[in-house]
Parts: C-alpha cells; structure tokens; sequence
C-alpha cells in the first residue's frame, strides 16, 4: 500500500532563542527536518507533505534540497497540531493510501520503528508510536486497555491517575489518509490549552468503533529538540551512535570519542580514522585509507591506500585516488589526485587536475582566483613541481615535467621540460660579516640610549 508522509514543522521554536525555523538547526551537518525526512524516506513515501510556519521559504528550501518533490504548506496560525495536520489535507487529496505523521523536531525516530507501525497498521485503523518515559513531565499520556489505545490525553488535561501513566506519546501517528482526515474533522479546540489537539483523533476512532493500538520504541528515539542545549544532547547521541556503528562496521578508531561523524558519512571497512578528525557532509572513505589525526573533510572521497593527514583539510571536490599521500598542513578544494600522486607539506590545490605519480613540493600553491573568476591548474603524470612553486592559473604543466623551487609559472610548461622562473642569485663575497658588524654597532647605540 502507498504511504504518504505529513511532516509537522510549523513551530516557532521559541526557546532555540534564534533567527532560524527551528528545524532547521543542524545535527551532524543536516538540519533537524532533513533527518525526520531522511527516518519517512525509508518507507518509500509516495508524497511527502512539510506543514511549516515560521520561516516557511527558508524551511521548503531546505526540505527541496533533500527531495525536490516535497510538498511545503503553509500553516499561517499555529491552532495545534491537529489544525497542523489539516492544513496537509488539499496536498493528499488524491491519495487514498496511508499516511504517518511525523515531528520536523524529532530527529531519530528508526526506519524499523516506522516499519513496525506500517505492520500493526495491517491490523488496526490508527496506530500511536509510545514510548515508556523515564520522565514523562509534559507529554500526552496513553490510556491502554489490553492491546486498544482508548484516547490520548494531554498533561495539561489529565487527571492525576493519568499524569501516573508512564506510557507516552512520541507524536508519530498513521492511519489511512482518509481515516485520519474523517478523523480530524470532529476535533474541536475545547481543552485546557484551547487548541485543536492531533491526539484527539483516539478517542473519536474509538467512538466510532475503529481500532486503535501503540507500538513502542525507546525514549531516544523520540527526542525532540526545543533549545540549544536539547540540540547539543542531539548531536551527542548522533556522534556516540555513529562511532558504535563505525566500529562495528570493522573501523578502526584509536579514540571514537574524538571523532565526527556527518549524517552521511560513508567508511569502507579497515579504514583508520585516527584522533580528532571531522566530518562534514557528503565524504567517502574507501577500506583500508587512513585519516591521521586533526584532519577536517567534507564533500571529499578518499580511496583506498590513501594516508590523508595529520593537519589536513580536503573540501568540497577533493577526490584522491588510491595511495595519495596528502600530508600536514595541505589544503585541497575541487581537485583530482591521480593514483600515487602526493602533497606532503604546506600546500593549497584547488581547482586543479595532478596527474599519477606526480610530487607536489612543500609551499607549492595554485593561484586559482583572480578576485573575480575561479581558474584551473592541470598538472600532469609523473611531474615534479618543486618546492614554493607558484601556479598561476589557467596553467598547465605537462607529464613527467619539472618546476624549479621559487618557480612562477604562469606560462604551460610543456611534456618533460623543466621550468625556472626567479631572480639570479648573487654572492657578495664578505658581505654578511661586515653587515653584522655594522647591526651590533647600531644595536649597541641604540640600548645605551634606551639607559
Ligand atoms: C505533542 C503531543 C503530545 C506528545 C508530544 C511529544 C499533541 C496535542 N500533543 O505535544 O501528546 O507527547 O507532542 O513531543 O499533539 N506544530 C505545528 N503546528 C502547530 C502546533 C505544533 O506545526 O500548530 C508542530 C511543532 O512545530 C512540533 C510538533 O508539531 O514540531 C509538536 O508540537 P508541540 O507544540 O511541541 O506539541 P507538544 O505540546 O509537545
Ligand atoms: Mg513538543
């Protein structure tokens, strides 16, 4: 059956104290909302619908980038989630599937979890995602007879024997598209908090002889983020997941704790991921490379046999073939590697093609903007570009060619030639000794009127 997917992302998110729609505040490099779509994207969505708010235009930018065919509607008051739902209703009307509601807010609910809904929802009309709460404080409790949900009530509304429920809802609701909208039309904003709550739709199904039921998952799974410190416990949990499935992956991390982790990061097994190295989004790590300690990488790939670091920084383009060795303090952005090429010291290469085998010498830069336009270096197989060369973009140097230390090259050098391009030097024979003279005099002139 076809599933659709409504994704609340409305709220203001006023304790995040910020400028930005809460959502779209980042763990492990992709915005809250991005992760509650990345858990739906797993169910194989026929539609994904965000109900945002706040910031609405920032937050369908976002959500486009992930899925380009999300659907962004707008909810312009926020009257409660269930009003939130409802605003999704014009965007599913040609959907007779299924549909789950998620929180833009709640970053690591499990495909699996999804998958255990979409399962019980075979045998129920309305299926509640719970959770057992070690805390249950605010949330909507569960009210359970045997295996039926009977109704949802909110804190603000509960009794005393409910607040002692400890079964909790985690927000996440399926049902069929059509259920859940007959559902919402008889919920009325005549509770404690004044608003049209999603969580009433219980109790109606009930009434009117449906079934309902919860599936449970752990409490972690359900976290939401309200405020900095809530995000901050986030991208803890994400790290510390990450680097236990790094490991079990067969990853060799000498100190996982200092590692991390972007949502995407892909490792091939054996690979070595020393101290302190970071990951931005969209980096490829093939088996058995190693990244040496205090490496930063992002939107990179690294092939196998490549040592990268200590002290590296690879950018967005940087694709290193296999045994690349790019050394301590060496910048690349939007450049290739060819197999066996290395970069060991103090270099910058970007926009740039280095051909196999070829040695990038220590200082070495490609000049690659002229404060208006961006241009490329290519450089060959098997060249030699001596140290402190100068690559002054566009700029070739051919296969097996040679650049001399201190070289400027803002002219091709062709296939096996050498290029030098610096001042003569000149030896001025007993020179240095009578400067150094002449500096302690002028020194020692200099201290007696200081006294
Ligand atoms: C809700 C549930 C509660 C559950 C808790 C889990 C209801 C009535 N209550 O309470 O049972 O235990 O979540 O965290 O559903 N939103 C909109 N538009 C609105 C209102 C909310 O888009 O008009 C979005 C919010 O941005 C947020 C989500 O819906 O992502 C939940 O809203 P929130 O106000 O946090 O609900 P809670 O009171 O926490
Ligand atoms: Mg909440």
């Amino acid at each position: 059956m076809s599933t659709s997917l409504i994704i609340l992302a409305a709220g203001q998110g006023t304790r995040m104290k910020s400028d930005l729609p809460k959502v779209l505040h980042e763990v492990a490099g992709a915005p809250l909302l991005v992760h509650a779509m990345k858990s739906g994207a797993a169910l194989e969505p026929e539609k994904t619908v965000i109900v945002a708010g706040v910031g609405a235009d920032l937050v369908a930018a976002a959500a486009q980038a992930f899925d380009e065919t999300a659907e962004v509607v707008l909810q312009d008051e926020q009257l409660g989630t269930g009003h939130a739902v409802l605003c999704a209703r014009d965007a599913l009307a040609d959907q007779d599937g299924d549909v789950i509601v998620l929180y833009g807010d709640t970053p690591f609910i499990r495909p699996e979890t999804l998958a255990d809904m979409a399962a019980a929802r075979t045998r129920h009309d309305v299926v509640v995602l719970g959770f057992e709460a070690a805390d249950p404080g605010r949330y909507g409790r569960l009210v359970m007879s045997g295996d039926t949900l009977e109704r949802i009530v909110e804190h603000a509304d509960a009794s005393d024997e409910e607040r002692a429920i400890t079964l909790c809802n985690s927000g996440v609701i399926a049902a069929s598209t059509k259920t859940l909208f007959d559902l919402l039309d008889d919920v009325s904003n005549d509770n404690a908090s004044g608003e049209y709550y999603l969580t009433d739709i219980i109790a109606i199904a009930r009434d009117r002889d449906l079934s309902a039921t919860a599936v449970t998952c752990d409490e972690a799974e359900t976290m939401g983020v309200n405020s900095r410190a809530q995000l901050a416990q986030a991208e803890a949990s994400f790290q510390a997941r990450a680097r236990a499935e790094a490991l079990e992956n067969g990853i060799t991390l000498p100190a996982p704790e200092t590692v991390h982790f972007a949502h995407d990061t892909v490792i091939g097994r054996d690979a070595l991921i020393e101290q302190n190295v970071v990951f931005g989004p969209g980096v490829t790590i093939e088996s058995g490379a190693r990244i040496r300690a205090f490496s930063h990488l992002e939107g990179c790939h690294v092939s196998r046999g490549a040592i990268v670091g200590p002290y590296a920084r690879l950018r967005p383009g940087a694709e290193l073939s296999e045994n690349v060795h790019v050394g301590n303090f060496v910048e690349i952005k939007n450049a290739t590697l060819a197999e066996g090429a290395k970069a060991n010291h103090l270099t910058y290469i970007g926009d740039a093609s280095v051909g196999e085998a070829t040695n990038i010498g220590a200082g070495t830069i490609t000049c690659n903007y002229d404060g208006v336009m961006k241009h490329h270096t290519s450089i060959g197989a098997r060249a030699f570009v001596g140290s402190n060369t100068m690559l002054v973009a566009p700029v070739t140097v051919g296969d097996d060619a040679m650049t001399a230390t201190g070289t400027i090259v803002n002219k091709n050098v062709p296939d096996g030639a050498m290029a030098i391009g610096r001042a003569e030097q000149v030896n001025k024979p007993g020179l240095a000794v009578k400067l150094f003279e002449m500096l302690k005099v002028k020194k020692a002139k200099r201290d007696k009127e200081a006294g």
